[in-house]
């Protein structure tokens, strides 16, 4: 069994291949390396003033997202969909994770609340798939601005993963 740790979140996944997503962040394969290569990039990176407001906005999805995601899975009766959430809210409370490590903060306790919006599962789904347009679409003008080659990285990753969110949930609704 081998130890692959993902460049993103630097979470550690024991197996005996590549995920082709790191399961901790939704980090595709290319991200993802032999635990023993691992460099840290996240803790002590320099970051600007305007990066580090990026990355505060970037906070504030990521936590409101897990929360409803939380929310949702708590109260489904839909097997698939409580899975889906269950899921989302993980990736979401681990990417809000990665931004704590980049502006040097600790992770805010309220990325475990739960949060209630609406009645069926048609209707969060759609919300979640608003939620994951909006945040990579902001990603993608915070990467046109950022400077710092970290960041650069970390937002082409979540660009990435909120993409396959929303191919995800689109699937979901086809199915519901
Ligand atoms: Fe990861
Ligand atoms: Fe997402």
């Amino acid at each position: 069994m081998n130890l692959y740790r993902c460049s993103i979140c630097g979470e550690v996944y024991a197996g005996d291949e590549k995920p082709s997503h790191c399961p901790f962040c939704g980090a595709h394969v290319g991200l993802l390396a032999l635990a023993k290569d691992y460099v840290e990039k996240n803790i002590g990176a320099e970051i600007s003033e305007k990066s580090k407001d990026f990355l505060e906005q970037t906070l504030k999805l990521e936590i409101t997202a897990s929360r409803f995601y939380r929310g949702v899975s708590k109260k489904t009766k839909n097997a698939e969909v409580q899975g889906l959430f269950k899921y989302l809210a993980k990736i979401e409370k681990e990417h809000a994770d990665v931004v704590c490590k980049l502006l040097g903060i600790d992770l805010p306790d309220e990325v475990m609340g739960v949060e209630d919006r609406f009645e069926t599962d048609k209707e969060n789904i759609e919300e979640s798939l608003r939620l994951e347009k909006r945040a990579a679409e902001i990603y993608s003008g915070f990467l046109k601005n950022v400077t710092e080659e970290r960041l650069k990285t970390v937002f082409s990753a979540l660009i990435q993963i909120e993409s396959d969110h929303i191919k995800i949930d689109e699937e979901e609704l086809e199915r519901l």
